[in-house]
């Protein structure tokens, strides 16, 4: 994304971090000192303390991502710090993962995987059987841009599409999806569950020992929005009974590190949060996260901004 921060440099007299540096408070502190705005990854963690530290300076994150829980946005707002994200860019990449975590859960691929790595395999008519999707029923957990396209898609695959949203969509967005105002019921029809819903105080942990108890038996779990959303412990042990069939995870609670629990699972299909990983998405993202800095300093406001 050379042409990105090329871009960047043109415009602001910017400072780079060319080699993706995981800052510690500090260095991010010293770093944004005579700083008017910042261009922030998921990984920089924007928490109230070190929101209160920045120089008076900062006006602006501009996070480089969809979800922006690694921005405490109260506290910038009580320092009149706008904060911006990045939408609708992303949708199709990393709607794009929530199916494959879908079909790599449901059919078992990183039991196959493994397997056709190293030769151990004989094909035979009940090797490695798995869930097939068609006719299979999809929960959605938040219908956002993002859940609509991977209900569009699993439609195309014959999947039967149920959601849980704040509100009811219209018939439109809707797209022929059965509505469920409250999230067990949306549960209690998910042979298939796919986490799409923004990280927030009111998710955190929604997905948790009670509520999974609702899913039917040997319904598969997946979580293509923010690790925070799933109670680890209770997924694992969700498994372990076997109340959960299988997971396709991308994103995790404490990222890049994962709860440990999940790698004794064959039947957990898991990645290392590659949602919008593809050149033409991240260059989008790059390019929106750079307008949405220039629009602020032209008009003070930027139609991005989430706080
Ligand atoms: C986002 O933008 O929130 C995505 O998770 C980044 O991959």
């Amino acid at each position: 994304m050379r042409s990105c921060e090329d871009k960047a440099v043109k415009v602001f007299d910017a400072k780079l971090n060319s080699n993706d540096e995981l800052y510690s408070q500090e260095k991010l502190l010293d770093l944004s000192v005579g700083c008017d705005g910042i261009l922030s990854s998921l990984t920089d963690k924007l928490d109230e303390d070190t929101i209160n530290k920045l120089p008076g300076s900062v006006k602006i994150l501009s996070n480089f991502a969809v979800g922006f829980g690694n921005i405490n946005i109260v506290a910038a707002k009580k320092k009149n710090i706008l904060v911006t994200n990045t939408p609708e860019v992303l949708t199709d990449a990393t709607a794009e993962i929530g199916i494959l975590l879908i079909l790599g859960a449901c059919r078992r691929a990183s039991e196959g995987i493994e397997a056709a790595r190293e030769s151990s395999w004989k094909w035979s008519a009940d090797y490695l059987i798995g869930k097939q999707l068609t006719g299979t029923r999809l929960g959605i957990l938040g219908m956002g841009r993002i859940g609509r396209k991977i209900a569009k898609i699993a439609m195309s695959l014959g999947m039967v599409i149920h959601y849980h949203n704040r509100s009811k969509l219209n018939a439109d967005k809707e797209n022929g999806a059965t509505y469920h105002k409250e999230l067990k019921s949306l549960l209690s029809v998910s042979d298939v569950l796919s986490v799409c819903c923004p990280a927030s105080k009111e998710t955190v942990n929604l997905i948790n020992k009670d509520t999974l108890e609702y899913l039917p038996k040997g319904a598969v779990v997946t979580n293509v929005a923010r690790g925070d959303i799933v109670d680890d412990e209770a997924l694992i042990d969700a498994l372990n009974r076997r109340k959960v069939y299988a997971v396709g995870l991308d994103v995790y609670k404490g990222e890049p590190n994962l709860n440990p629990g999940y790698l004794k699972h064959k039947s957990a299909f898991i990645l290392p949060h590659l949602g919008s990983a593809t050149k033409e998405t991240r260059t989008a993202m790059a390019n929106l996260a750079i307008n949405n800095l220039e629009e602020f300093f032209k008009t003070g406001n930027c139609k991005n901004k989430v706080n």
